[in-house]
């Protein structure tokens, strides 16, 4: 199984960035969580960072034909995005929807997502364990 990890903008910051709020784990910290936990579950994984929206679609789109699941967290983008949206839509890849933060208790602006409705799940709060859980019913989804 392929699975794409696409992250949207600032989440290159993670461990910098609202600790508070996003934690202390450094991205580069995520990446490896990530790959090693596919290493092990034997799922054949990409974890890519974009803080462009454009780049982000370009993502999504390549996964048509060469991935099995996206795991996506598209920051910002999030709550802003018919194209990111559209693209999920476009490739009908399965993908799942992951936020670090409890986006539902939080700003009001936090509460919409454009690209919930074309996910197959939504994973918020559960900190960077989210990308994990994320996978794995991405992973479960396919036996
Ligand atoms: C986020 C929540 C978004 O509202 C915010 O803009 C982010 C990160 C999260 O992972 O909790 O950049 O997607």
């Amino acid at each position: 199984m392929k699975i794409r990890v696409i992250n949207g903008p600032n989440l290159n910051m993670l461990g910098i960035r609202e600790p508070d709020i996003y934690g202390k784990v450094t991205y580069a910290d995520l990446k490896k969580m990530i790959e090693e936990h596919c290493r092990q579950r034997k799922i054949d994984v990409e974890v890519l960072q974009s803080n462009h929206e454009g780049d982000l679609v370009d993502m999504i789109q390549e996964c048509y034909g060469n991935f099995d699941g996206i795991v996506i967290n598209p920051g910002a983008y999030t709550h802003t995005s018919v194209a990111l949206l559209d693209a999920l839509k476009a490739v009908s890849v399965p993908a799942v929807e992951v936020h670090i933060s409890e986006v539902d208790k939080r700003e009001e602006f936090r509460q919409i997502s454009y690209i919930r409705s074309a996910c197959i799940k939504t994973i918020t709060g559960h900190g960077i364990q989210g990308y994990i859980e994320a996978i794995d019913h991405l992973a479960n989804c396919e036996v």
